[in-house]
């Protein structure tokens, strides 16, 4: 079997400043030390990302973009190109993340030309899919899933596919405290391992990160990281506190 690596990483969404990112990310540093059997990124607000980068650099901490902008550059007011968050030195971003889909109505087609923007100036892309309770409720998880999956990948190469990561968060888990129980979160990476698998085969798809978010805590990270198929954590609300953040890097264990 393929290893995969944990992957944690915090989505810290429009919070923080620009002190207590740079404080956050300093804990989270010297917490990390060297290690080597985790990565750790966090996706800082744009504005304060060129700060994060000088202050993560040097240690293991990678850092990335919370959206990009479809096009490559001109008259778009408001927005971030994909060359920009090259530019200032991310190697990550996130795309698809379901406030861009359910509050400012991104479409599959536009996370889909979004992320063949970002692969092409070299980022790294975590792409985010999930259901929300109606979906779920009306038996649609596994559609939505297939939708939202096949959609964001469908420009992808299978020699792109090592920096797509995969992101699973059932939008009624994201901020609700109420999180997906390890079986229900394993029956939806493994089904979006399967999609993988069936897109580009079963050696590209083992190898394929998929994290899962919505709710995850420093208690019950251990529970969902031994499920198989679940790869790392994409957190929100618990990734802003160190005191929360710093257990959750350890995937619980400690
Ligand atoms: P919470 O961890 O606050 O539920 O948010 C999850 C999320 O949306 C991460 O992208």
């Amino acid at each position: 079997m393929t290893h995969r690596k944990p992957f944690v990483a915090g989505n810290w969404k429009m919070n923080l400043d620009r002190r207590s990112a740079v404080d956050l990310v300093a804990r989270m540093r010297e917490h990390l030390g060297s290690r080597t059997d985790v990565d750790v990124a966090v996706f800082p607000p744009a504005v304060y990302l060129d700060e994060v980068g000088r202050a993560v650099a040097g240690s293991p901490i990678r850092f990335g973009g919370q959206n990009c902008c479809d096009e490559e550059a001109g008259a778009f007011t408001g927005e971030i190109s994909a060359a920009m968050l090259s530019d200032v030195g991310c190697p990550l971003v996130l795309l698809g993340h379901s406030e861009r889909r359910h509050v400012y109505g991104e479409t599959d087609e536009l996370v889909q030309r979004k992320v063949g923007v970002a692969l092409g100036h070299g980022l790294e892309v975590v792409l985010c899919v999930g259901e929300t309770i109606e979906e779920r409720e009306g038996g649609k998880t596994e559609e939505v899933c297939r939708r939202q999956l096949t959609a964001g990948l469908s420009g992808v190469a299978e020699g792109d596919m090592p920096r797509i990561t995969i992101a699973y968060e059932p939008v009624w888990a994201i901020g609700t405290g109420h999180t997906a129980t390890p079986a229900q979160a394993g029956e939806a990476h493994g089904y979006l391992r399967g999609l993988a698998s069936g897109l580009y085969g079963e050696g590209v798809a083992s190898g394929v990160r998929i994290l899962y978010g919505g709710s995850v805590k420093p208690d019950n990270v251990a529970e969902l990281m031994a499920v198989p198929d679940i790869d790392g954590a994409l957190v929100g609300g618990a990734s802003l506190k160190a005191e929360l953040f710093l257990p959750i890097m350890d995937l619980g264990k400690h």
